[in-house]
Order: structure tokens, then sequence, then C-alpha cells
């Protein structure tokens, strides 16, 4: 088989998951506005489980009120959220054998509230993010820490932390926004304390069978932020840790045409714009130890992430766009119809607002198409 290294299992910590494709976290505007689970958010779901993917990392979850980026969101501060979630778990894992993640996020320095580890202004002539204060730091620690523990209780396989573009965990690691003088700012270990801490408490209240994975900020492509070589130190010391997991990414709103470089707006219209985060997994590997490495950004040909599975380039290799044109895509791939995803990148998706829709111009286009036949 041509793909075979792609359809075949691998683990992420004790977690067996059945091939190599990974729905990278995408937020769907389809909770209800108060963050619970709706019908239409265990739909986009369960179509992707059916479609074939073998791990579905969900979107950016809440771990406090003031960390929601928008409605529609998904939340986990409290446990009035548990149940919904639960009803989520289990639709898809009725669906095969396809593992799921919650993406603990708290949106910090871009958020509509904004706070961040240093009162720096996001973007000239902008707002003022207030600084939190060393006691606040502790209490949003103990927020991710309680949303794990609700993760693991709705029966999640395991756990993303948001730790890039541009949101809280992302603004401790980066020392262009992280300009503190106490034991969550300065040399690299204290501005990746925060990870640490809350690696160490979910631990604490679920033990070590519960994988704790990470979407991480290797680079922030602006002067004075996080370059590739302190990304990779991180990375060592999060694998060190336990981390079971790392998806390298980067890039962040501050400087808005960056932004679309870089995450997640990037245009990928030829093969030299595909895999636009290899670089980072490359120079990440060697400090991977037993973690697995997640290549996201820009993976469209099914040939080529065959290619870097077989050279052990990557662990896994993740989609957010493809999928949400196509959740049909990895089956598709594996039946052997291997021309690339029929989405272009025109990121209707990214910019769709409100709440209950993501849109997603060329799958109005096909279904247009056969109403017209
Ligand atoms: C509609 C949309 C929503 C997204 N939501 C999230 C999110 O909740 N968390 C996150 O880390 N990345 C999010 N992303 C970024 C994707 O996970 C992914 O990193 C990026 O789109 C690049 O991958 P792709 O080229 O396969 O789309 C989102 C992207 C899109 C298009």
């Amino acid at each position: 088989m041509e793909l075979e290294k792609l359809f075949s299992s691998e683990k992420i910590g004790n977690v067996k998951i059945k091939n190599r494709i990974v729905r990278s976290a995408t937020y769907t505007h389809a909770a209800t506005d108060d963050g619970h689970v709706s019908d239409l958010l265990i739909k986009y779901h369960t179509d992707l489980a059916k479609g074939g993917v073998g791990l579905i990392i969900t979107g950016i979850t809440t771990i406090d009120k003031v960390g929601n980026i928008a409605t529609g969101q998904t939340c986990l501060y409290d446990d009035s959220y548990v149940e919904g979630q639960k009803k989520l778990v289990k639709a898809v894992h009725e669906y095969s054998d396809v593992k799921i993640a919650p993406q603990l996020s708290h949106s910090g320095r871009q958020g509509r509230t904004s706070i961040a580890p240093s009162a720096i202004t996001f973007k000239e002539g902008d707002r003022m993010p207030k600084e939190l204060t060393n006691e606040e730091v502790k209490v949003v620690i103990n927020n991710f820490i309680n949303a794990g523990r609700r993760a693991y209780e709705s029966g999640y396989d395991m756990v993303q932390l948001n730790a890039a573009h541009g949101w809280l965990l992302c603004n401790f690691l980066s020392p262009f926004t992280n300009k503190r003088s106490d034991e969550f700012g300065g040399n690299t270990q204290n501005r990746m304390r925060i990870l640490v801490d809350i690696y160490n408490g979910i631990v604490d209240k679920v033990g070590k069978n519960f994988p704790i994975t990470v979407k991480l900020q290797t680079q922030d492509f602006v002067e004075g932020g996080l370059t590739l070589e302190e990304g990779k130190l991180i990375a060592k010391g999060l694998v060190d840790l336990g981390f079971a997991a790392i998806e390298p990414s980067g890039g962040s709103a501050e400087i808005a045409r960056l932004f679309r470089i870089s995450y997640p707006a990037a245009k990928v219209q030829s093969q030299e714009d595909e895999n636009y985060f290899l670089p980072a997994v490359k120079v990440l590997k060697p400090v991977m130890k037993d973690s697995k490495l997640i290549l996201m950004g820009g993976v469209r040909n099914p040939l080529t992430a065959e290619k870097l599975l077989q050279e052990n380039t990557t662990d896994f290799i993740a989609m957010s766009r493809p999928l949400i044109c196509e959740p049909n895509l990895p089956n598709r791939w594996k039946d052997g119809d291997l021309s690339p995803p029929l989405c272009n990148s025109c990121n209707s998706c990214f910019f769709s607002t409100g709440s209950g829709s993501l849109e997603c111009t060329v799958k109005e286009k096909l279904v247009q198409e056969r109403l017209n036949k």
C-alpha cells in the first residue's frame, strides 16, 4: 500500500491512535452561546470521526470566563460543562476507534478582556492589557488544572494545551510579551514555568496515564520575540517533563501580515507553500525522545506526508482547513484517491463570524453544483 505508514497506528503516551492523521484544533463556532455542547458541534465531530481521522483535537476550550474568545466557543471552567462534553466524546467514540482531545486555552493578550503577563500594548495605539499579579497567575494555573481534570472526567483520551498564536500561555513563553520579574518571567525556565506547573497539577489530579500534549509557539516572527532556537529549548524542557506530544506552531495577531503568513491564514496554493512548519519540526526532532511530533500547517499532499513519516521526520501530520472542506479526506486517501484536498485555502472558514457556522466557499460551491445538475 502506498500510504502504509500514514495508515499505521502509533501511540501518544499510552493511547493508541489508529493512523497518523490528526485534526488540528479548529474553533467551529458551534457551541451554544454559553459554551455548552450543541447538536451541531457533535455533528461536526462525528462527521470527522466517520471520515477516518485518527485523532481529533476539538478547538479552543476556555478555562475561565475571562479567557473566552468569542461566542460559540466550548468551555470547561465549571462542572456544569462536563455532561455535554461527555455526550460529544461518547458520540465520537461510537464511530470506530477515533480518539479525541480538547484544546485548553485562554485568550490572554488578544482576548476581549485582555490580560497578560506584562502590560504591553497590543499593537500600537490599541488597548493595554491588564498585567496579572503573581496571585492571579496562580489562579489561572489552577483553572487550567481543573479544566484538565474536567476533560479527563468527560472521557477525553488526552488533552492539548494551547500555548501558541499569541494566546495567554504563549504570552508567557515569549520574551516580547513577558517582562515579568517574578518566577514566571525572565529566563527561559521561568517563562515556561506556567506550562510546567499546569502539567504537574493535571498529573497530580488525574495521574500519569492521561497524556498531556501542547500546541507550542516555536517562533513569534517579531523582533525581540521567541526564536526557533529558544523554541527548541522549551520543547526539550517539556519533553523531559513528560509532555506526550508537541505540535509546533508560531505567529500571532501582533502583526497581522505575519499572522497571516505563519498562522493559520497562510495561503497554500503551490507546493512551495506546503508544510510551512516543517523547518520547526526538523529543529525539534532531536530533543523529542519518546514524545511525538505532529507536523501541522499546510499539509496537503498524502505522498509527501507518507515520505516524512517514513523518514521519521515527524510522527503525525495534522490538518485543519482541508478537513473543514472534506471531513472524509482520510478515507478518500485510504481508498486510493490520492488527489490533494479540495480546500484551496481561501480562508472563508477562518474569517467566519458569528455563532453556529463555519463557512466553506468550496463546499458551498459543490453543493450548488449538485443542486444545479
Ligand atoms: C476556522 C479555523 C479555526 C481554527 N481554530 C483553532 C483553534 O481553536 N486552536 C488552534 O490552535 N488553532 C486553530 N486554528 C489553526 C489550525 O489548527 C491550524 O493550525 C492552521 O489552520 C494550519 O493548518 P491547515 O493549513 O491544515 O489549515 C484554526 C484554523 C481555522 C482555519
